[in-house]
């Protein structure tokens, strides 16, 4: 024992770390956010505690994402819409974490924002890496569809006759679906805290931010609706509004 150590009172024994706790590793974790004498204010540990969150189930994403392009690769959709439903599921629980941030005031915000320097949430590894995910899957659910020699707008007219490609589809549109959500709900969290034209930490205007709003993963599946709209609009007992589709959208 140092002799900086005072001795322990009689009878009380040192805590052993539990099982859980190694498991776990639940020390390293908890050290992972400042200790209140080093935070710029208290709701610093929140600001850090949803990115951190935000990164695990990012990282737990995108291991999803990647296995849902490894199955369509090996014909086996069935189990690719299933991750891919895992994949979407776990973005529901980062968009409830986020919301945490707005009991965060706009001036103390301010306050928080100084020790980020010029970091900024478009350099998340776990964004940057959907990012670069997206791309791979589409390519392989777009070769599974055309093994299976099926086109996209058929697919959505018939879904029963290819009902795992017809469920990746719906998966797939659910997650861009979910993307969209994110970016737009934290645009809005972004303009609570800094207003309508501030740049950001990373130097991207705040209306350069809103245009990301127009980005889709899977671009195609969007278009399968205009297609199978078009069509059914075009058939001759069709007695709906107008199939035309208008000029605006992708
Ligand atoms: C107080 C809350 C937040 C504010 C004020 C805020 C602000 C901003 C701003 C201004 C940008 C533009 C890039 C730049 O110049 O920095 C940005 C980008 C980004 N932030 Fe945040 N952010 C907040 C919370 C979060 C959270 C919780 C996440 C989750 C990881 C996050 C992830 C991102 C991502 C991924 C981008 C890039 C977005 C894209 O390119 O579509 N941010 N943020």
């Amino acid at each position: 024992m140092s002799i900086d150590t005072p001795p322990r009172p009689h009878g009380q024994r040192q805590r052993r770390t539990t099982v859980y706790e190694t498991y776990l590793r639940t020390d390293e974790l908890l050290s992972l956010q400042k200790p209140p004498d080093r935070r710029l204010h208290p709701d610093e540990l929140t600001f850090q505690v949803v990115h951190q969150t935000f990164e695990l189930w990012w990282k737990l994403t995108v291991e999803q994402l990647r296995l849902a392009a490894d199955l369509l690769q090996q014909d086996q959709a069935d189990e690719a819409a299933h991750a891919l439903r895992r994949a979407v599921s776990a973005q529901g629980v980062v968009m409830l974490a986020m919301r945490q941030l707005e009991f965060v005031a706009p001036k103390d915000f301010l306050v928080i924002r100084t020790g980020l320097g010029n970091g900024s949430g478009a350099e998340s590894p776990g964004f940057q890496a959907i990012l670069r995910a997206a791309p791979d899957l589409w390519d392989a659910y777009a070769a599974a569809v055309e093994r299976a020699g099926i086109a996209l707008v058929d697919l959505y007219a018939e879904p029963q006759r290819h009902r795992a490609l017809y469920d990746c589809a719906e998966a797939l549109t659910d997650f861009d679906e979910q993307f969209h959500l994110f970016r737009a709900a934290h645009i809005k969290l972004a303009q609570r805290n800094l207003g309508l034209r501030a740049i950001g930490t990373g130097g991207t205007p705040m209306p350069a931010l809103e245009k990301t709003l127009r980005d889709l993963f899977f671009l195609p599946l969007w278009e399968a609706r205009d297609d199978l709209l078009a069509r059914t609009a075009a058939e001759p007992d069709y007695s709906g509004p107008s199939g035309q589709v208008s000029g605006h959208g992708h």
